[in-house]
């Protein structure tokens, strides 16, 4: 229930009883901190520069296990030359050959497709031991060594996998000056601190085509992450082709499904960037859809429909039933071989137990086999589901709630409902990955997505148990996203996740992730990927015209309510057409920090910072203007009409903003009272203002607060 319900957040555990410090079970994360973060004040926060450097900072994300800067550049011009010195095969030249495309767009000169195998006389030496792994797993080893010199680069690696970890290091060294392209001399020695990196996609509730799926993955390549975990079935959508079983997508899909050639070519796509695909088959719940076109395998009573509006249903698979699973043996015999990855997601979330205490027969079934409860009943459901996958090959993986005393000692148990449970999976002898703070639907800032560590300092696991923890996963669930929307709700946020499982713990300055955040971000549109420019394609499609400067003025200012917000305060379904200002807005805009920061700069001790405070100026002046801007535009749109709350809260808490900074400029004193009264107004305006919420609430309080300080 927790995804909709109000008393708990699955991002930071927090329940609103709950004063003071962030909750993570055992781990508890100091509260002093967390303060800092929230207000942003720098000096709170773990200030260790990533890495030992000299010269321009770099851009890397993740940040590598080790980087030394040497003298020098590597300049890359037409002259470029690829060679393969050692192991080489098909996949390994298709990296090669995406990456020089890559280049080649960046220098602006056509680049030489050979790739020779004379390492004396090539620009980029790729020396790679073997091929890795046939069928990529968590223990593949994707390090590489990357050494670079004024006269050439040489990537080493112990597998293609490790090759295209370093290539795209390559990729996002490579920088220009005013005349030449260059990467910098420098040695990388990395390796990823966790197996397991992965990003949940969910295509029951919205359906995301095949090129949605791919741009993705290109994405994912660029920040190294490894797992692809395709929630392929719920209650609103059956999104697989089977051909034992044709009525699943025929019946339970409105036709928006994979074919198997399309699974295949997803397949092979992910496994060409290093990453794994895993299919998850939500069971014994979440699955409506399935019913549609086989009710008998149902524990209630049919017709079944597919689900169109979003939260927890009752239909439920019939654990007591034989031909339940000589059905589901089937199915994973079909589709084990569309997926070759040696784990499968069962699902197993959200069973609310409603069908099987009102059938007689289940009941009876629990009395005669000592099944005390409906988890009993599900950890029965698992035991031969388990059964069923280890005959075919599959390792299970499963949600938290499968963790029961009768699950089999090596499924992976995902944990969604709080760090809490990953610790009590480990300490149970059980591998877990985490996915609780990763919540990308919550529409967080990436900087508490940032923070939440797999493995904190303070863990109080064992050894053992920690070597437990694989790593984690984002998790992108679809009711509020469509294929227009989703890269925005991904990206990009997930590069700072994808940080966090790959970069050594002691990565954690906010302040340099969000400078190398907006670099990746433009990168990762390079690859196709649309989370920056659906803002305005969007707001030209709700204005048949090009946005006013104030509009997107004020759109750089908003992000969308939170997930749970959303979900109360509009009646949406599958049909909901998701296309208006709060689809437009994308969260945790650059603005939120950019502002934080520039006010920091622009009140601190010293000598007045004139240039911080000349641009916060402008920007405040300009998000002042944009009430007015926006009304004038709405009077003659009226699908922007709901925005007018809005604006006119950031109009009014841009004056307030402007008004402090006056003060802290000039030294004027404000009357008495007027701090407190100020930072109560601005407190009103924290909460949603009709479907958005303002960023920029924080810095101008802190304005506000230095401005109180003249009466002193
Ligand atoms: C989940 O969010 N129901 C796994």
């Amino acid at each position: 229930l927790h995804r909709y319900s109000a008393t708990r957040h699955p991002v930071t555990g927090l329940s609103p009883s709950v004063g003071g410090g962030v909750r993570f079970g055992a781990m508890r994360f100091p509260s002093v901190i967390a303060a800092a973060l929230l207000v942003g004040a720098p000096a709170l926060v773990a200030q260790e520069p990533p890495i030992a450097e000299h010269g321009p900072q770099h851009t890397l994300m993740p940040v590598p296990r080790t980087v030394t800067r040497r003298d020098g550049r590597l300049r890359l011009d037409s002259t470029f030359t690829v060679a393969i010195a050692r192991y080489d095969d098909a996949r390994l030249r298709r990296a090669i050959a995406r990456a020089v495309t890559r280049l080649e767009a960046r220098i602006g000169r056509p680049l030489s497709r050979a790739i020779g195998t004379d390492a004396s006389r090539a620009t980029l030496v790729v020396n790679v031991e073997r091929a890795g792994q046939t069928i990529q797993g968590p223990d593949e080893n994707e390090s590489y060594v990357l050494d670079i010199s004024a006269g050439r680069a040489e990537l080493r690696a112990p597998t293609v996998v490790g090759a295209l970890r370093g290539l795209e290091t390559v990729l996002q060294l490579g920088d220009r000056d005013e005349s030449t392209f260059a990467l910098p001399a420098v040695l990388i020695d990395d390796a990823p601190r966790f197996p397991w990196r992965g990003l949940l996609i969910d295509v029951g509730r919205h359906f995301m085509p095949i090129e949605v799926i791919e741009r993705t993955l290109d994405g994912m390549a660029v920040v190294k992450l490894n797992v692809l975990h395709w929630h392929l079935s719920e209650d609103q959508g059956f999104r697989v082709e089977s051909k034992r079983y044709p009525r699943l997508q025929e019946l339970g899909s409105d036709g928006s499904y994979y074919t198997q050639a399309q699974i295949r070519e997803v397949v092979a796509y992910a496994r060409d960037r290093g990453i794994r695909v895993i299919p998850e088959f939500d069971m014994p719940g979440h699955s409506a859809a399935w019913f549609v076109g086989y009710p008998r395998y149902a524990s209630g009573p049919g017709p079944f429909e597919i689900v169109r509006r979003f939260g927890i249903f009752d239909p439920v698979f019939d654990p007591t039933r034989e031909e339940v699973y000589t059905f589901l043996d089937g199915f994973v015999g079909e589709m084990s071989r569309l997926f070759p990855d040696p784990y499968w997601h069962i699902g197993g979330d959200e069973v609310n137990g409603v069908q099987w205490k009102a059938n007689a027969r289940i009941q009876a079934f629990m009395q005669r086999r000592k099944l005390k409860d409906k988890e009993a009943l599900q950890a029965y459901f698992n035991q031969r589901l388990s059964r069923i996958l280890t005959r075919h090959g599959k390792r299970v993986v499963g949600w938290d709630e499968v963790l029961h005393p009768d699950l089999p000692r090596n499924t992976v148990v995902q944990s969604w409902r709080g760090i809490e449970n990953l610790a009590k999976a480990a300490e149970a002898g059980y591998a877990g990955i985490l996915s609780a703070p990763y919540y990308l639907d919550q529409i967080q800032t990436a900087e508490e997505h940032y923070v939440a560590d797999p493995l904190p300092g303070w863990t109080t696991l064992t050894a053992e148990q920690q070597r437990l923890v694989l790593g984690g996963e984002a998790c992108m669930w679809a009711e509020h996203v469509t294929p227009e929307t989703i890269d925005s709700r991904i990206w990009p946020r997930l590069a700072a996740v994808a940080e966090r499982l790959w970069s050594p713990r002691t990565v954690m300055n906010v302040d340099d992730m969000y400078r190398r955040l907006a670099a990746t971000s433009v990168r990762l549109e390079a690859v196709g990927l649309t989370h920056e420019s659906h803002t305005e394609r969007m707001l030209r499609r709700m204005l048949d015209d090009r946005p006013s400067p104030g509009l997107r003025a004020f759109m750089e200012a908003v992000q969308p309510v939170n997930f749970g917000q959303r979900a109360r305060m509009e009646p949406l379904t599958q049909q909901t057409p998701l296309v208006r200002a709060i689809d437009a807005a994308r969260p945790d805009p650059p603005a939120r920090w950019n502002t934080i920061r520039l006010v920091e700069a622009a009140i601190a001790s010293g000598p007045p910072n004139d240039s911080a405070r000349r641009v916060v100026r402008e920007r405040l002046t300009a998000w002042r203007d944009a009430g007015a801007s926006v009304k004038a535009v709405a009077e003659a749109k009226p699908s922007l009409r709901e925005v007018q709350t809005a604006a006119d809260a950031l109009s009014r808490v841009a004056a307030i903003g402007l008004e402090a900074l006056d003060m802290i400029t000039t030294g004027t004193r404000p009357a008495p009272g007027w701090g407190e009264t100020t930072l109560a107004e601005l407190t009103k305006y924290d909460g949603p203002q009709g479907l958005l919420r303002l960023v920029v609430i924080a810095p101008v309080k802190r304005l506000v607060e230095r401005a109180a300080l003249n009466s002193h």
